[in-house]
């Protein structure tokens, strides 16, 4: 059995994400996705509460997702959970330097935790959360970029 967890910030939850997610509950028996909940990451567009309830409802669909957050180290959290794989989306080159950088710190802090990247799909390849918040923050059309559950949520922050 293969529990895995997704991690990351989902600030906001984008269509690449969920795509991540998808892909890999198809391979995996168990997957927790988890938000960072990080006390130095100021700035953040929703508070991890909010993001908690967006992931889960784009999740809803997906007997094997479970959604949760966690402080400090992430093979931390892992070793509480009992999880074996780490899942990371890889978009491009640029992503690959940082990505490689914390596949192998997490290795040497934890060497029987693995993580497998899962190429991003190729319409979400340019996709980030900044680059979303930084269309809605302006009036942008975010329509393919974030679940259409989410459009109002982002783009009333943007209003107040
Ligand atoms: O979506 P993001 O912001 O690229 O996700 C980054 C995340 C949350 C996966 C990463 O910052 C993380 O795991 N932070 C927890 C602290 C930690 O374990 N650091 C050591 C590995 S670099």
């Amino acid at each position: 059995m293969i529990r895995a967890i997704y991690p990351g910030s989902f600030d906001p939850v984008s269509n690449g994400h969920l795509d991540i997610i998808r892909r890999a509950a198809e391979k995996v028996d168990e997957l927790i996705v988890a938000v960072l909940q990080n006390r130095n990451k100021n700035g953040s567009l929703f508070t991890v509460e909010e993001r908690l309830d967006q992931l889960r409802l784009v999740t809803r669909d997906l007997p094997n997702v479970t959604v949760d957050c966690f402080e400090g180290l992430l093979v931390d959290f892992a070793k509480q959970r009992d999880v074996q794989v780490i899942i990371r989306g890889l978009r491009a080159v640029t992503d690959f330097e940082s990505e490689f950088q914390m596949a192998l710190t997490n290795r040497s802090l934890s060497p029987h935790l693995e993580t497998f990247f899962i190429p991003t799909s190729v319409e979400y390849l340019y996709l980030s959360s900044s680059t979303i918040k930084e269309v809605a923050s302006f009036g942008g059309n975010i329509c393919g970029m974030v679940p259409k559950e989410l459009e109002p949520a982002l783009l009333e922050k943007f209003k107040k």
